[in-house]
């Protein structure tokens, strides 16, 4: 007969043998829940490519979310077929690292915006904010036209930058201090980008998103964040270097 480790007739005789044993039985499945959860920071992979938000698309994400387009509008492609033939490459987890909130949302009134960045020309997203069934007739969205006459200065966005660096976004002192500066920068068709973009990188989409460049409003910021949401990773780049045809 093999030897039994446990004698269980001691043990349900015992009330405090019976505590202990089932103290740690508990344990064990309490630190293999836990336990992963201290290294979450490892299971979030880095892509290349994937940074903080300029200010100028902080402070579009900072409307995006005051107006509650997540309401009506999910950022997450799933990795399913007719979501990956529909909207591009599934999200991957590093694409929303630097997003707290996270805008994964579960509700799709209107199509997901997670990859919608280049997909439409400034023009057509500010006829389409101002006026959204001049654009596409059968559309239930609401009119957003205030945004253009709305205009707003960087002065705000410093502190955003310096409270997402507190939960962990790697803004730098010099990013901070800069903030004003490179949100105008961005909005500036005519000015000279290369701080800005030596600060975020060059694919830093730099013009006038609003049409009107005499002025920066919440459309500019707005739209400016549009047109990067899901432009950062290079999949094309990415797949040709899995699957060499
Ligand atoms: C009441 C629901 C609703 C809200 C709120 C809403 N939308 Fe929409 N949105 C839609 C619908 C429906 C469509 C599809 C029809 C169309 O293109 O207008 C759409 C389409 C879009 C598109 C085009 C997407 C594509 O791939 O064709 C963009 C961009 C967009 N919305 C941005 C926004 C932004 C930014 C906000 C917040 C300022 C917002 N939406 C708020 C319902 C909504």
């Amino acid at each position: 007969m093999a030897s039994r480790i446990f004698d269980h007739k001691k043990i349900e005789r015992n009330v405090t043998l019976l505590a202990v044993a089932a103290f740690i039985t508990v344990a064990i499945g309490g630190i293999v829940e836990i336990a992963p959860l201290f290294y979450i920071d490892s299971t979030v992979e880095e892509v290349e490519g994937v940074r903080p938000y300029t200010p100028l698309e902080l402070a579009g994400r900072n409307i995006y979310i005051r107006e509650g387009c997540y309401n009506c509008h999910s950022q997450m492609v799933r990795p399913f077929r007719d979501e990956v033939e529909r909207y591009g490459h599934y999200s991957l987890a590093a694409e929303s690292m630097y997003d707290h909130p996270f805008q994964w949302g579960s509700k799709r009134t209107g199509p997901d915006l997670a990859r919608v960045g280049g997909r439409y020309s400034d023009e057509w997203h500010r006829q389409h904010l101002i006026d959204p069934r001049s654009v596409v007739p059968e559309s239930i969205m609401p009119p957003y036209s205030f945004l253009a006459q709305n205009e707003i200065d960087g002065d705000s966005v410093a502190g955003d930058l310096t409270a997402l660096r507190r939960v962990g976004v790697p803004y730098t002192d010099e990013q901070i201090e800069n903030a004003v500066a490179d949100f105008e920068a961005q909005a500036d068709a005519m000015g000279d980008p290369s701080e800005l973009r030596a600060r975020y990188g060059d694919r830093v989409s730099v013009r006038d998103f609003d049409g009107n460049p005499s002025r920066i409003t919440e459309m500019d910021a707005l739209i400016a964040y549009l047109q990067m949401l899901g432009t950062l990773v290079d999949f094309e780049a990415a797949e040709a270097q899995e699957q060499p045809r």
